[in-house]
């Protein structure tokens, strides 16, 4: 008779005289117990063992049960002290005998409690009699105590000469746990002891069918290895575009579906582009040194149209048209040509809008990118060092803020969003300037999500524009956070980002 492996080395160790556990068993054929049950269930099934089953408790004692074995019972104490003070011949004030006792606490009740069920005295306002014939010492539930206690941890119940409704008071004081197990023996059956005389050995089994095995016909002798279908299988985490580079794939379609073409400029540029072309003072704040990130090699750039400088610096030094105001401050070729990493890809809008990057461009044409900029702000949960920036403009005649607003509407509702709000801005470059607001999904707090305006003349004449442009610059990431509904934007960015998170949001279309 064939079997597989481990029913045969049960079934060679086991007795037909003696019943053997299964944990003895396992220990002889070195399988692991539940290897063992499963072998033991099927010889079961086939008649060739028999298995009895008895329920084994075990008894332990709990830190409590453990110290009162030490110490004496709560009410043992009080007995004790209550005698010390002559309770067993006229009843005597309970405070002092609690004191001498030195019960404290959750202690004090139970020793009341159980003084009065043990019949050791009386206790009655406030005044404690003693039974001089009570003997505690001999009380059954502290010796149980002291006998689990003297023997090791775990106590089989049976060995335990104890009265189960000691036992029973006992559990329910939390002084001891029980627990039971179910205990399987096995013993060889005849049709065992038959079948182990005509010999038995460990089936094969096939794991997987080759087509040998189909054409031979061996197929039909084969003893096939069960699946587990149950079996945790290991999870195998494979590469995946960041959420934030889809989005931004998505940012991009979106906007080429409303009829934009896409931008591309260096990160790192002159503040000429960053800054002088946007009417931004030398002086401006945001130009200070702590605020950019510098270039130290190279320092400044090699090119600068001639003309367009010339332009920009009149600009700042006089403004734009007859009744032009410019800045009346110092203005230098010199700041202009010093690069840093962008701060914003408006940078890249003057880039385009000046004829530079592409030749002259004439109206209507639409411009965006979805680019990283870089700034040196405070990391918070709504801030990092660098971000994507979503830069769009449009050229035409006559635009208004309806125009502006109505964009925003369009692009925002493409991601499920509908309800954006507009509050006035001020941008040295554009006029009017508007700030947008969302709204987070799970906190229901405002979110700054861009900026926005219409480029003023200041801007625009020295670049040789001379239609409108309205423009924009929107954060991916609080786009994502609208989205997705996260509230620490370091969840999905940096060092600290919630692997987990990345792993398993998807990004919806
Ligand atoms: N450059 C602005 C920013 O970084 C965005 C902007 C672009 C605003 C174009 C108006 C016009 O916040």
């Amino acid at each position: 008779m064939q079997l597989p492996s481990a029913q045969v080395a049960v079934l060679e160790t086991a007795s037909a005289d003696e019943a053997q556990s299964v944990d003895a068993l396992a220990s002889a054929t070195d399988l692991p117990p539940e290897t063992v049950t499963g072998a033991v269930f099927e010889l079961e099934e086939a008649g060739l063992v028999a298995i009895n089953e008895a329920v084994d408790e075990t008894i332990t004692l709990t830190d409590e049960g453990a110290e009162y074995a030490d110490e004496g019972l709560p009410e043992t104490r009080f007995y004790e002290a209550a005698l010390a003070a002559g309770a067993d011949e006229d009843p005597v004030e309970m405070g002092p005998v609690i004191g001498r006792s030195g019960l404290e606490g959750p202690q004090v009740n139970i020793a009341l409690s159980n003084y009065a069920r043990k019949d050791y005295g009386v206790i009655d306002s406030g005044e404690v009699t003693a039974d001089p014939e009570a003997d505690p010492t001999a009380d059954p539930e502290l010796v149980a105590l002291e006998t689990l206690a003297e023997r090791d941890e775990e106590v089989d119940a049976d060995s335990l000469a104890v009265d189960g409704d000691v036992l029973d008071q006992l559990e329910r004081r939390g002084l001891l746990e029980r627990r039971e197990t179910t205990v399987r023996s096995v013993t060889l059956t005849d049709a065992g002891v038959t079948e182990l005389m005509a010999g038995i050995s460990a089936a094969e089994t096939v794991g997987q069918v080759t087509p040998e095995l189909l054409t031979s016909g061996e197929w039909r002798e084969a003893e096939f290895s069960e699946y587990n279908v149950e079996a945790d299988a290991e999870v195998v985490d494979g590469g995946n575009v960041h959420i934030l580079r889809q989005t931004a794939e998505r940012v991009k379609d979106t906007l080429v579906g409303m009829g934009f073409q896409e931008m591309e400029g260096p990160h790192a540029d002159a503040d000429f582009w960053i800054n002088d072309c946007l009417f931004m003072p030398q002086d401006h704040p945001a130009r200070t040194h702590w605020d950019r990130f510098a270039l130290e090699r190279p320092t400044h750039i090699d090119h600068l149209p001639e003309d367009l400088v010339e332009r920009v610096e009149r600009a700042h030094r006089e403004g734009v048209g007859p009744d032009g105001e410019g800045y009346n401050s110092p203005w230098d070729e010199d700041f202009a040509r010093a690069i840093a990493l962008r701060g914003h890809t408006t940078s890249l809008s003057a880039r385009y809008l000046s004829g530079e990057q592409i030749g002259d461009l004439e109206p209507p044409q639409r411009y965006f990118s979805v680019e990283k900029v870089y700034r040196n702000d405070t990391l918070d949960p709504t801030h990092l060092l660098e971000f994507f920036q979503i830069e769009g403009w449009v050229m035409a005649e006559d635009l208004s803020v309806r125009e502006l607003m109505g964009t925003f509407e369009e692009f925002y509702a493409q991601f499920g969003i509908h309800d954006i709000e507009f509050k006035p801005h001020y941008n040295p470059y554009t006029e009017p300037s508007f700030e947008l607001f969302g709204t987070h999904p799970t906190t229901g707090e405002l979110v700054e999500i861009g900026n926005s305006g219409i480029f003023r003349e200041e801007m625009l004449e020295p670049l040789g524009v001379e239609c409108d442009v309205m423009a924009w610059g929107l954060a991916l990431e609080r786009l994502l956070m609208l989205m997705y509904g996260f509230e620490d934007i370091r969840d999905i960015h940096g060092t600290l980002c919630d692997l987990e998170l990345l792993r398993d949001t998807e990004v919806t279309y």
